[in-house]
């Protein structure tokens, strides 16, 4: 099921997408600004956001059930900006998964290839091929509320596949289910990416979701795109301030470039990659889990001191609030694999991070 276009004899990967400056306005709400996004064929690329951000529509105006205002949208190099989605062959799952009530999984399945005036052996050939590769050959003949949100969903998924779309685009498709099932189809839907070798482009809010199934992601806030990157270096080297609060926890430490090195509060030297601009104001990222609180330190003369005001355990990991002689306010997150060396309220403490862990950000 692989898709191949040969073209002069070579195979050519299709289900490329390319948007060029996709802009959206209703009435007076910019709902999507100045959009531009590489997507490669095969690539699994999720747009990551708060509610509001856009990402709808962005999938709508490449599905082509939205229109721009202007820019375009490509499909293998092709401008399709206007073409009406049924000519687009883009499968589309739906923010809220919308299976036909009155008909069988498997009618619903083979919905998309009826309308495509396929002939009747070959769809039950189809529909029973991607049944089986969704783990639902056992429910061809049941309907939709006799089935789970997580069975449905897989549904939706299979209709979606049947007619071997080059790209699928998924809005929120596991917004609707528990946690544990969302873990459990997030893996489903990862491994059938794998077996298709399909382009998705996929919608969520959920950063986790986001960050352990993509090749890369695209962070949405107010209709733009703040940031494209591999989920590490979301989560490691965010571009802005918003990335960095938006994906994950982080310690926010204003700072004070001054001749290549970062001052924090009470103009102590922070450590951080050595600063090449000019001196300017800044902000200093850390990641809780890259901040360490040594109460064995307390004594000694280098580092940042102060104390521990606050502990909370959740689970794998225990954490602690952290307040600096100079009024700094930082979280520290510790897996809870051994509780020898874990300082407790009031206990001094000092705190220290590795300088490549820091990202400074001067927006
Ligand atoms: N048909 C519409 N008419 C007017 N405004 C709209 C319409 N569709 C979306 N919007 C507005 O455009 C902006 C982006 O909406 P969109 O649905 O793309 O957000 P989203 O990122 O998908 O959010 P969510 O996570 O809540 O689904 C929002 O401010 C929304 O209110
Ligand atoms: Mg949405």
């Amino acid at each position: 099921m692989l898709m191949k276009a040969t073209v002069s004899g070579t195979d050519v990967r299709t289900g490329g997408i390319a948007l060029h400056n996709l802009q959206k306005r209703y009435g007076s709400a910019m709902a999507v600004d100045e959009v531009n996004l590489s997507v490669s064929p095969g690539e699994f690329i999720s747009l990551l956001g708060p509610s509001g951000s856009g990402k709808t529509t962005t999938l709508m105006m490449i599905a082509g059930f939205e229109m721009p205002d202007s820019g375009q949208v490509l499909l293998d190099k092709r401008d399709i900006t206007r073409l009406p989605p049924h000519r687009r062959e883009l499968g589309v799952i739906f923010q809220n998964y919308a299976l036909f009530p009155h008909m069988t999984v498997a009618e619903n399945v083979a919905y998309p290839l009826r309308m495509r005036r396929i002939a009747r052996v070959e769809i039950e050939a189809r529909v029973r091929r991607i049944l089986d590769q969704v783990h639902l050959g056992a429910f061809a003949s049941r309907y939709p509320h006799q089935m789970s949100g997580g069975q449905q969903q897989r549904v939706a998924i299979a209709r979606a596949l049947v007619f071997d779309p080059p790209v699928l685009l998924l809005d929120e498709p596991l917004g609707a289910l528990d946690k544990k099932l969302r873990e459990h189809l997030r893996n489903e839907i990862k491994t059938l990416h794998k077996e298709v070798g399909k382009t998705m482009i996929y919608v969520t809010h959920d950063q986790d979701e986001a960050l352990a199934m993509s090749d890369r992601v695209a962070v949405m806030h107010e209709g733009r795109i703040r940031q494209v990157s591999a989920p590490k270096d979301i989560y490691c080297r965010p571009a802005d301030l918003f990335v960095a609060g938006f994906v994950g926890e982080v310690n926010l430490i204003p700072v004070k470039l001054k001749s290549g090195i970062v001052h924090g509060p009470a103009d102590k030297i922070l450590p951080a990659q050595p600063w090449s601009g000019a001196d300017r104001d800044a902000t200093l990222c850390l990641r809780p889990e890259h901040l360490h609180l040594d109460k064995r330190l307390a004594r000694s003369s280098g580092g940042i001191h102060g104390h521990i005001t606050g502990m909370t355990f959740v689970g794998d990991a225990t954490t602690l609030e952290f307040r600096s002689e100079s009024g700094l306010q930082l979280t520290s997150k510790v897996l809870n694999v051994s509780s020898e060396a874990m300082p407790d309220v009031g206990d001094p403490c000092v705190a220290s991070w590795a300088a490549n862990d820091a990202t400074i950000l001067t927006e």
